[in-house]
């Protein structure tokens, strides 16, 4: 019996801050040059109700926005309770979500989904930490990015870090359905999956 290895698929945005710098074309390079195949391609002016799915209201996730903050905070040593007012995670996520929804819908957002073996992991390894300033030299936000919580949230803006990338396997699925009808999906055998498969 043979296994389908390469049908794992995930779900990347260049957000406004990368559309609008130009730089679509050298992360979606990135993407094919590590093997990915581009099996679903548009660009979006994202409205609020969009917005407000993508970044869904689960309190979990929310929190755990807070929580970079303030670990974002502590690293370098500064007082969320004076600059945000609190240090409580669900709050100070809440703030980041209402900044993320108006980060994601200040521009055109170019909507990816990407497939070959180990896809969700490997789009998160090549966009790199959720904060630029840690993301690692070679990655898109390390590349392409510079900002942090710090210099972000201070500003009650979200941190511009380039892209969205699918964190697990569910999120994925989750988010191809929200962003695609299964007819802008394409098959797509890349010529380079001969040498690579
Ligand atoms: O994008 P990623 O999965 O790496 O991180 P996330 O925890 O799912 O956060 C979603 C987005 O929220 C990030 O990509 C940042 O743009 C933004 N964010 C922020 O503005 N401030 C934080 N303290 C944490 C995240
Ligand atoms: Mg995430």
């Amino acid at each position: 019996m043979s296994v389908a290895i390469n049908d794992e698929r995930t779900l990347l945005l260049i957000k406004p801050d990368g559309v609008l710098r130009g730089l679509c074309g050298r992360i979606i390079a990135r993407l094919e040059d590590a093997g990915l195949a581009v099996v679903g391609l548009k660009m979006v002016q994202v409205g609020k109700e969009q917005a407000q799915r993508h970044y869904m209201d689960d309190p979990q996730w929310v929190a755990n926005l807070g929580h970079k903050t303030l670990r974002t905070y502590a690293k370098h040593g500064r007082d969320p309770v004076a600059e945000l007012g609190t240090d409580d995670p669900a709050t100070i996520g809440g703030y980041i979500r209402g900044w993320l929804i108006d980060y994601i819908t200040s521009g055109p957002t170019v909507a990816c989904v990407l497939q070959g073996a180990h896809a969700v992991e490997l789009v998160r390894k090549l966009s790199g930490d959720t904060m630029p300033i840690d993301a690692a030299p070679g990655t898109i936000r390390g590349d392409f990015s510079s900002v942090s919580a710090i210099a972000a949230n201070t500003l009650h803006t979200a941190v511009k870090n380039v892209v969205h990338s699918s964190s697990d396997v569910d999120e994925a699925r989750r988010e191809i359905a929200e962003w695609f009808s299964p007819a802008e999906i394409c098959v797509h055998r890349p010529v380079s999956w001969s040498a690579i498969y």
